[in-house]
């Protein structure tokens, strides 16, 4: 019977991390029974709420066990490992045991808490071996009527290829998705290694971890990307009631959620690395589908069979099974955006509805099946001999499906077996058969295993070891294979135990302390190539190395010639001794953490040494910490989040880079990549915009050319080196289209410098002369701009003095001229970094459709420039007037290179007078883009200054009001004076005017203002000129301070 019912969805919040409690984070989420809310950090009463089956509280309120278990501290509501194992694994046991299948998905962006729920962390064991355990203990527990089988396949999805992690040997392009009329979408070749326990099924995920981490160096991908499925077949089969029972559990950690929207916000000439997101924006796809179906609409298309992940997941989505989906979240406010999607993404997910049918079939199918089976197996050991060939479990193939039908035609044959007798023996036969091979298999690993950590030097296993080992095999009852495995795992421990040794360090936790490379007595060199004692793969790690000498309790490392080692951030050439917990780089980025001695180790928890403990000294190293950032708004103990969100970027960025730089190397592309900080200040009209932003500057070696990428499109085209560095292993040309070539972009103009010069001397009618600094991303001076903003007439004629107005709001619904004289541009650094360079000046006036450009000059390092534009606004608005008041010009300095097409100088496009001066404040224009005129601003103390000293301007005007009517008051009583009647008492509105002028310019220079002159608008003006001079003199130097952090390192080195 179809049992319709819905995705199971949970949500589970964890803890802070290190980073995040650093960066002072704030909790955004809060749980109320099954309600999930989110807060909106910016605009804390912005609250969102939704209700899931399960909401875990794992955030707070929890504490270490001696076994290092996290538990609730008291009687509270924190859920740990075991709360979620009891609703969510006791759920997919169920199923299991009733013949339904089961799905369980991680969701959640990258460090959210997936693999710590699926698989978990050391003795905070996750669902995975929870469920797999419990299975075991039940099975055992089971009468001898039934009989069980449980197989175990583990693979990865990454760029679309599935990668059988249970495998040696990795097929190139990875293993295919075929589809089966029956059991639908299926892994051709994909190993199922029968189980009969839990021990065993251990060592498999143990394996497949390793075999994940090497895959991770070997072809420079990121865990975070791939999804992981892990899947137990079980299969009951009831002898009495000639009845089996099957069902299918699978496990899948999924790819982090983060990528979809960073890549696809992000315009680049080549296509986002899209085969690396395929999988996860086709779940999304499939997800909404399914849920819009639910929701009654029609829908036409459930597209599954986009991508890989959909296809082996069809039953799990909207079909054959009980789904659950966890989603995990981060509990920090800086996370907020995603977190948010999740939730969206979990809500939806929990609309989809399954058709789960048990799946019983009578047990003569079973029979034919087996027979078959059983017949191909024998054949198959009797051919295995002793040759010890290694066998991939073909049992799923359609062609052996095929083959088990043809064979179970005989009648006679069917007869026979559907006795009892028969039956019990033929399953029971062909499963031994099959534990059989497995447990051949893993003799050979073994043996293979035991040769490795057996190395040439040759270790003699201590007899208190050996001995030891044999009081536990000889006592046990153990299986052969168990004893193998756990002989295995005393030889590592005594290794440790005996010899130093680096332990890996992953960007994926999950992935870190998986390989351990032991340093043995004498010399063990470090490379790619098999004859090495160590053999590491990765990027930039070359045959041969480096090499570690042991001896006489030091340890020391050389590094090859020309072979990149860095010891504690810092690159070293020659031999360099190794002390406890030194953290050692070697080639682009394998990671390891040096583990001394027995006798030099100390009772330090290494978990302190992570991969951005790494990344983090390294960039010190470099000059770069969230210090030299600089935290704006000083005073505060912690930094500023965005600052600390740069610097997170930037050591992120930074191990990428490196890749991207070998791989560039290795392939000739001759291509440097270097990350740079950009100051987004400098391009915000007022100077009020204190995020920075990371991006990176792409050189080529040769020619000089200079290309700047956002971080997306870096990230993007990452990814396609990568893809184009993986072809290239395996042996295909890297000289691709260049159409295609990630290393590849068309030759552009380079933005260099940018400076911002204040309009409010326009809004008064008054003409400024500048020498403006152009500034580079980095707050360094580029080069040197002279600068004219003139008003004028119509006809062009520049005013003079007198023409000047006390309160821009005379000029209110007026014709407006003025003229943007830029002379030329002085001391371009850009020019003299390589030959065949040139520049333009570009700039935008408040709601013009797009930037002017000034005409290229060539390779003149002091370039005359000599262009004047005329700009009408023909009826000043309020806000126009209001622009010039509180905004700058930004002028940005365009670097012009060899083969780059020059940017438009013409006024094409733009609205034009009938005298040809360009329209500004054209109402037509004006839509939501107000030159960010009302944008709420966080305001740090000396933008608070600034706004003090407009307020200043404001009284000024204030004060030229009064004293504008006590002219007017004052001319008409002198004519009344005149006219006989004497006057000698001031007026009262008088003295007050010039009190609040005294009061508010005192401080200032125009303190030479006295009443005396109160009566001439011309000399107050003058005052005011000065005034205003000032102020933007002032404005200039608070823009450069904010900005420019003195250089210290080669990070801040000029474009
Ligand atoms: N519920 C939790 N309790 C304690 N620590 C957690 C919890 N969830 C995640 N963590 C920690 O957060 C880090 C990232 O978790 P992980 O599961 O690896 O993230 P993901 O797989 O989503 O990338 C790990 O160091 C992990 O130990
Ligand atoms: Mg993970």
């Amino acid at each position: 019977m179809p049992n319709v019912d819905s995705v199971k969805v949970a949500v589970r919040v964890r803890p802070f991390s290190q980073r995040e409690k650093d960066a002072g984070s704030k909790c955004v989420i809060s749980m109320d029974s099954n309600s999930t809310s989110i807060y909106d950090p910016r605009n804390p009463g912005h609250v969102k709420t939704f209700a899931f089956d399960l909401a875990y509280w794992s955030h707070s309120g929890f504490r270490k066990d001696e076994n290092g278990m996290l538990i609730p501290a008291g009687s509270n509501s924190y859920a740990g490992q075991r709360e979620v194992f009891h609703d969510l694994g006791q759920g997919v046991l169920q199923s299991a045991w009733q013949g339904y299948n089961a799905t369980l998905l991680a969701y959640g962006q990258t460090g959210s808490g997936k693999s710590y729920s699926m698989i978990g962390y050391g003795a905070n064991r996750g669902l995975v071996p929870s469920v797999c355990e419990e299975l075991f203990k039940a099975v055992q527990s089971q009468e001898k009527k039934q009989q069980y089988q449980i197989t175990f396949s583990m693979l990865e999805i990454y760029n679309e290829q599935v990668i059988d992690l249970l495998s040696k040997t990795r097929k190139p392009g990875g293993l295919k998705i075929r589809e089966d009329q029956q059991q639908g979408f299926y892994v051709d070749g994909l190993k199922l290694v029968p189980c009969d326990s839990y021990a065993q099924i251990e060592r498999l995920m143990h394996q497949g971890n390793k075999m994940r981490t090497t895959a991770t160096t070997t072809m420079n991908s990121s865990s975070s990307r791939s999804h992981m499925v892990i899947t137990i077949q079980f299969k009951q089969i009831f002898l009495d009631e000639a009845l089996t029972k099957q069902s299918v559990i699978n496990l899948v950690d999924l790819a982090g959620s983060e990528r979809q929207k960073s890549s696809r916000s992000e315009k680049d000439r080549l296509k986002e690395g899209t085969r690396v997101n395929l999988s996860l924006t086709t779940l999304g796809n499939v997800i909404s589908a399914l849920a819009e179906v639910a929701t009654g609409k029609k829908v036409l298309h459930i597209p599954y069979r986009d991508s890989v992940l959909t296809k082996l997941l069809q039953s799990a989505l909207g079909g054959n099974s009980r789904t659950i989906m966890i989603a995990a979240l981060s509990p920090a406010d800086i996370c907020y955006e995603e977190t948010l999607s999740t939730l969206r993404y979990a809500e939806r997910a929990k609309k989809i509805r399954n058709k789960a049918v048990v799946n019983a079939s009578p047990t003569e199918k079973l029979i034919t099946e087996l027979k078959a089976e059983n017949n191909k197996l024998s054949s198959r050991m009797a051919g295995l001999g002793s040759a010890g060939r290694s066998i991939s479990n073909e049992a799923r193939s359609s062609k052996s499906q095929a083959e088990v039908w043809e064979e179970g035609r005989t009648h006679t044959e069917l007869q026979l077996l559907a006795e009892s007798e028969g039956r019990i023996r033929s399953a029971q036969v062909t499963w031994e058969a099959r534990l059989e091979e497995a447990r051949h298999e893993w003799e050979q690993q073994f043996s293979a295993m035991t040769q490795a950590s057996v190395p040439a030097v040759g270790i003699v296993v201590p007899d208190a070891l050996s001995s030891s080992l044999l009081t536990v095999i000889s006592s046990s009852r153990m299986h052969p294979t168990k004893i193998m495995y756990f002989s295995i795992l005393a030889q590592e421990r005594w290794m440790m135990e005996t010899f130093p040794y680096l332990l890996n360090i992953n960007e994926d936790p999950q992935l870190s302390w998986v390989l351990k490379h032991f340093i043995q007595d004498g010399t063990c060199d470090v490379g790619q190539s098999t004859s090495n004692a160590i053999i590491l793969r990765g990027l930039g790690i070359l045959d041969k190395h480096a090499t570690f000498t042991n001896a006489d309790g030091r340890v020391t490392l050389v590094p090859q010639d020309k072979c990149k080692v860095v010891v504690n951030g810092v690159t070293i050439t020659g031999e360099t001794e190794l002390q406890h917990l030194d953290r050692v780089i070697l080639g682009s980025n394998s990671a390891y953490l040096y583990v001394g001695p027995p006798a030099e180790r100390t009772e330090e928890d290494l978990s302190r040494y992570d991969y951005d403990f790494f990344q983090s000294e390294l960039a010190a190293a470099e000059g770069f910490s969230v210090d030299k950032l600089g935290s704006v708004g000083s005073g505060q103990d912690r930094a500023d989040p965005s600052v600390l969100a740069v610097f997170h970027d930037y050591i992120k960025l930074m191990p990428l880079v490196e890749e991207a730089n070998q791989m560039s190397q290795e392939l000739r592309k001759d291509l440097k990549f270097e990350l740079k900080v950009k100051n987004l200040a400098l391009s915000d009209s007022r100077g009020n915009d204190l995020q920075k932003e990371i991006t990176v500057k792409v050189t080529h070696g040769i020619t000089q050319q200079v290309w700047v990428w956002s971080k997306a499109k870096f990230v993007n085209r990452k990814f396609l080196m990568e893809e184009l560095y993986q072809r290239f292993l395996e042996g295909e040309d890297p000289d691709v289209n260049r159409d295609s070539d990630p290393f590849w972009d068309p030759v552009e103009a380079v933005h260099v410098g940018c400076a911002h010069v204040w309009l409010q001397a326009l809004a008064y009618r008054m003409r400024l002369e500048e020498r403006a600094e152009l500034l580079n991303s980095e707050g360094l001076e580029e080069a040197v701009m002279l600068i004219n903003l003139s008003p004028c007439s119509s006809d062009g004629r520049l005013f003079g003095e007198n023409d000047m107005v006390i309160d821009p709001l005379e000029l209110l619904e007026r014709r407006v001229d003025f003229q943007i004289h830029i002379a030329e541009c002085l001391g371009v650094k850009w020019l003299r970094g390589a030959v065949g360079r040139g520049v333009q000046i570009g700039y935008r006036v408040y709601d013009l459709p797009r930037c002017l450009y000034t005409k290229p000059v060539w390779e003149s390092v002091n370039s005359k420039i000599e262009e004047t534009v005329h700009f009408s606004a023909l009826n000043a608005s309020y806000e126009f007037l209001n622009y010039l008041q509180k905004n700058a010009l930004i002028v940005d300095l365009w670097g012009l290179q060899e083969g780059c097409m020059e940017m438009d100088s013409s006024l094409d496009g733009l609205l034009l007078t009938a005298e040809g001066t360009v329209v500004v404040d054209n109402p037509k224009a004006l839509t939501a883009s107000n030159a960010g005129l009302d944008a709420a601003i966080e305001v740090p103390e000396l933008y608070r200054k600034l706004l003090q000293m407009e307020q200043e301007t404001e009284l000024l005007r204030e004060v030229n009001r009064a004293l504008r009517e006590e002219n007017a008051l004052l001319k008409d009583k002198l004519k009344k004076w005149d006219t006989g009647h004497h006057e000698k008492k001031k007026p009262e509105s008088l003295t007050k005017a010039v009190k609040v002028m005294k009061q508010s310019v005192s401080s200032r220079d125009a303190e030479e203002t006295s009443s005396q002159r109160t009566s001439s608008d011309a000399q107050l003006a003058k005052a005011l000129k000065t005034f205003y001079q000032n102020m933007s003199v002032v404005r200039q130097q608070f823009l450069q301070l904010k900005h420019s952090r003195p250089p210290v390192s080669p990070v801040f080195a000029t474009v």
